[in-house]
């Protein structure tokens, strides 16, 4: 490399005049296998696999922007400041900017095409939106592993919305975090599932998931119980998507979920991210695979249903859903693709 090519090189780290920036998307994941506990709350390492599978219809697209003139990064989500949410997403460039070699501040706009904080994991494909964007103002190469490693450190769901489809998140055992990351279990197109999703309360949840998960982990009897049963569910997940055998899925998914809500709900003030309308959607989905439709639900950190079925079921589904008192909208998606800049 000759000297110019050097300090040019140089002079485009520092960035003393201009601005870089890049714009991605990055779709929502909803965990049939779910993430809940931590091994590494500092390196936000989980304490047990997930598997999840991408949407195509819920997004973030986030907007990062190097801007030497800053003094600190900003945030402005869905169109307002978000001070509190700042140190997480500044964490977040760090990990990137030190990897680049570079200490300029970002303004970061983001937004959501559906409702924010309210459980239909707005988290996972805001960070995996943000690093994937960030990354690109950066200059990065990042390969989708390493992408996914820092997403990880964002949000734990974000690790998965870096891909498409059906996603295994491994919890990993090296102390640095390094084996923690997702990666593509199964293409969406190979077992096209669809999804309704009965919206019961509108607005932001009242206990987040990092509190709720460091909350049963402290005090719940039922969190061990919740870890080392894990991997048993894991295997049998990944056995029936790789068999395409929808009863079986269903079966672990729902066991895997109601776990993980006995494992809230027997905390110290007890988690319970459920109203009445919640109750009901599940025992519609229930009832509705009984008399032979194939669908099956799921439940995260709020009072959202998720009914993951086969395509010509989604109909039945969603009209049975928006049928329940309480249901205040059905949003649908398919499986969708991986984090990717526009
Ligand atoms: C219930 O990824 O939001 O949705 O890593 O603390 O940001 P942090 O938690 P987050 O937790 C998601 C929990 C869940 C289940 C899941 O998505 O696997």
């Amino acid at each position: 490399m000759t000297t110019s090519t050097r300090a040019k090189q140089a002079a485009e780290k520092a960035w003393p005049s201009g601005k870089r920036r890049a714009s991605a998307r990055a779709r929502a994941n909803f965990a049939l296998i779910k993430y809940w506990g931590k091994a590494d709350a500092r390196l936000n390492v989980p304490a047990v696999g997930s598997i999840s599978i991408t949407l195509d219809a819920l997004w973030s697209d986030t907007d990062v922007e190097l801007d030497p003139s800053l003094a600190a990064d900003e945030l402005v989500l869905d169109g307002q400041r978000r001070a509190e949410q700042l140190d997480k997403v500044s964490a977040c460039l760090d990990i990137l900017r030190e990897r680049a070699g570079v200490r300029t501040r970002a303004r970061v706009v983001s937004a959501n095409n559906f409702p924010t904080g309210a459980g239909l994991a707005s988290s996972a494909s805001g960070f995996a939106a943000l690093v994937t964007a960030a990354a690109g103002a950066l200059d990065l190469e990042l390969t989708p592993r390493e992408a996914s490693i820092v997403a990880r450190q964002g949000s734990g769901s974000a690790a998965r919305s870096v891909f498409g489809g059906f996603v295994e998140m491994h919890a990993g055992h090296a102390p640095d975090g390094s084996d923690s990351f997702a990666e593509p279990l199964l293409a969406g197109e190979a077992w096209p599932l669809e999804v309704a999703i009965a919206v019961t309360a509108k607005g932001e949840k009242e206990v987040g998931s990092r509190s709720g998960m460091t909350r049963s982990a402290k005090s719940s009897p039922y969190y061990a119980a919740w870890v080392g049963t894990q991997d048993g569910d894991l295997a049998a997940a990944r056995a029936a998507i790789g068999l395409r055998d929808f009863e079986a899925l269903a079966e672990v998914a729902e066991h895997n979920c109601l776990k993980m809500h006995a494992a809230a709900m027997g905390a110290v003030p007890p988690l319970l991210y459920w109203n009445g309308a919640t109750v009901e959607c599940l025992n519609a989905v229930r009832q509705l695979r009984a008399s032979g439709v194939p669908a099956f639900f799921t439940i995260d950190a709020g009072p959202q249903v998720k009914a993951i079925c086969l395509p010509d079921a989604r109909p039945r589904v969603e009209a049975a859903l928006r049928a329940i008192p309480g249901v205040l909208d059905v949003l649908v998606s398919g499986l969708g693709a991986g984090a990717e800049l526009r």
